[in-house]
């Protein structure tokens, strides 16, 4: 767009911090499909506003039904998907949320493209890593069976890659710990 003019705001981030006793950011998981992202994040949503924290898991599925419902999952619509995500995540972060984001995200790129919407020292990377093996064999929404039969195309781990963080700031081993370690690890 041309003729664009930015609104500066008059509440300030500091304004906002101060109330909410902390500041704005992004934790943003990623991981395997049945990998235990959106447990683990929802979770967390739980024992943070128990605290007191200003904090949001904006959720997958209803994004994909709303804002992101003209997007399938070919790597293109993928890196769109994660490029609005970001996107909103960075908006929340800048109000003064703690966001938690649950997508599976598999490329490197679109996940350093939403690092720098929000800002580096605001963004930060969580691994839900797990082994294909344990997501198979979990498969709660019975996913991987189709996509080894090809009725589901893209799907990623099958039929399209995952790239694993190079340096996240915490992995969480799904396959060795608990629910109740994982969240001893990330509150
Ligand atoms: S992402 O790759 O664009 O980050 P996202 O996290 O939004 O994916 O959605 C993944 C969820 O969509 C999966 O957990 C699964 O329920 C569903 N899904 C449907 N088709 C696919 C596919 N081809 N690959 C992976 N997940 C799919």
């Amino acid at each position: 767009s041309t003729n664009i003019t930015s609104v500066e705001n008059t509440v300030t981030d500091q304004m906002r911090m101060a109330r909410n006793g902390h500041r704005g950011g992004v934790l943003w998981f990623t991981g395997l499909s049945g990998a235990g992202k959106s447990t683990l994040a929802v979770e967390l949503e739980r024992r943070l506003f128990q605290k007191g924290y200003q904090v949001y898991v904006p959720d997958g599925d209803n994004l994909r039904g709303g804002l992101n419902a003209n997007l399938g999952f070919s790597p293109e619509d993928r890196a769109e998907n994660i490029r609005r995500v970001g996107e909103v995540a960075a908006l929340f972060a800048r109000a003064g949320f703690v966001v938690l984001t649950a997508f599976i995200s598999p490329y490197r790129t679109d996940r350093e493209r939403a690092r720098e919407a929000v800002g580096n020292d605001q963004f930060h990377e969580i691994y839900a890593s797990a082994t294909l093996d344990f997501c198979q064999d979990r498969d709660p929404k019975d996913l991987y069976s189709r996509a080894r039969t090809g009725e589901i195309p893209y799907f990623i781990g099958i039929s399209a890659p995952y790239e694993a963080p190079e340096a996240c700031a915490i992995e969480v081993n799904i396959d060795k710990l608990d629910v109740p370690e994982s969240m001893e690890k990330l509150v």
